[in-house]
């Protein structure tokens, strides 16, 4: 995926601000520890969107570079790379592995496999990348290949709220969404605050989370919309049919960058909508697949997410067929033993 340079800019001071504590909270004042976060926040800036191979070049450079910044030390015997680090908060390096907890199974209750999350050090990092951005109501994008745990590391993060302070919505964009569609989705999660001012209910805040938002075909001038308020301009024009449903990044943008939307019922009607924030996941540009306009990608801090190692994908799966695939074939032959339909319910005994 391309990101212009001034977003790698930005990007950079989006995670520098989430990454140093404000002044409220004690801030930082070892020169030492802001360089390591400095650090960090260009390996996720710059390297954010690197595969593996290209995150090797970057280090190699930073490590050669006249500066001689403060890059975490590598264990000799090891084969880690500086991007399996993290700062702590005394401001030393820490490999993200000291984060990791054991994965257990549910004893009493078979969870639905996609929600299953095995943790390792790509989703633990990406689960605080996201939080670091996030925490200051800013968006997140996840890019990566097929299957590397986008969608369930998002669903993850999500259902960590508390639903009295923050919700969460989760959509999926196809090539057959369109504007309206995004349009009464987002209205349906809103109340009235005042005016034409709408917000989630009872004050709290919202997270929507858009799948495959790459899926919306693009427009002839290969930029899913141009102009704010083109959405709404098409689609009262006949010479522009179909051209709506090209145009859904375009109200997506619009929605982010404007903090509300134009009335695609009521032309020229604005309505402002607070406390949304949106994350959002897609698969790779390229190949046949879309990429989204330069304008709505400027609007997210934006995450690849690579392949997990050999010995991460034997952990993944191990579980699925030494503890999922075992359950899951106990509660299809015996139909007392429905636990999948409820995280919480026991299993019951088998015969
Ligand atoms: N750490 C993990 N623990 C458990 N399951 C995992 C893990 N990583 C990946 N998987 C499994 O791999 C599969 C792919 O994950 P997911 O659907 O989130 O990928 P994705 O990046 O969203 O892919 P796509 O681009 O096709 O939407 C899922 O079945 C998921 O459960
Ligand atoms: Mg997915």
């Amino acid at each position: 995926m391309q990101l212009l340079e001034c977003n790698y800019i930005v990007q950079s001071l989006t995670l520098l601000e989430g990454l140093i504590p404000s002044k409220e909270e004690g801030g930082i004042s070892c020169v030492e520890h802001l360089h390591k976060l400095f650090v960090f926040g260009l390996m996720w800036s710059l390297g954010a969107l690197l595969e593996l191979e290209s995150r090797d070049k970057l280090e190699a450079f930073m490590r050669s570079h006249e500066s001689k910044i403060s890059l975490p030390d590598i264990p000799k015997g090891t084969n880690y790379t500086m991007y399996e680090f993290y700062v702590t908060d005394y401001g030393d390096w820490e490999h993200w592995n000291k984060k990791l907890q054991p994965y257990f199974y549910p004893t009493d209750s078979i969870p639905e496999y996609s929600s299953i999350l095995v943790p390792n050090v790509d989703n633990i990092r990406t689960n605080f990348l996201i939080d670091t951005i996030a925490k200051q109501n800013k968006a997140v994008l996840l890019t990566g290949e097929q299957g590397t745990a986008k969608t369930v590391m998002i669903k993850a993060y999500l259902k960590k709220y508390d639903p009295e302070v923050q919700l969460s919505k989760s959509l999926n964009f196809s090539s057959a969404t369109e504007p309206i569609m995004f349009q009464r989705t987002i209205e349906s999660y809103v109340d009235k605050r005042m005016g034409s001012t709408y917000g989630p209910p009872g004050g709290r805040k919202m997270t929507v989370f858009i799948d495959d938002i790459n899926m919306p075909i693009i427009n002839e001038w290969g930029d899913q919309g141009s102009v704010p308020d083109l959405c709404h301009v098409l689609q009262y024009c006949p010479c522009h049919e179909g051209a709506a449903t090209r145009i859904t990044n375009e109200i997506v943008r619009q929605m982010m960058e404007m903090e509300g939307m134009y009335s695609l019922d009521k032309p020229g009607d604005f309505t402002t909508i607070v406390d949304v924030q949106l994350i959002a996941a897609m698969i790779h540009p390229g190949g046949g697949r879309n990429d989204i306009p330069q304008r709505l990608k400027r609007q997210f801090t934006v995450f690849n997410c690579t392949l997990p190692s050999n010995a991460s994908i034997d952990k993944i799966f191990g579980m699925t067929l030494l503890e999922h695939a075992p359950r899951r074939k106990l509660e299809t032959q015996n139909p007392r033993i429905s636990g999948s339909t409820g995280p919480s319910r026991p299993l019951a005994p088998a015969p």
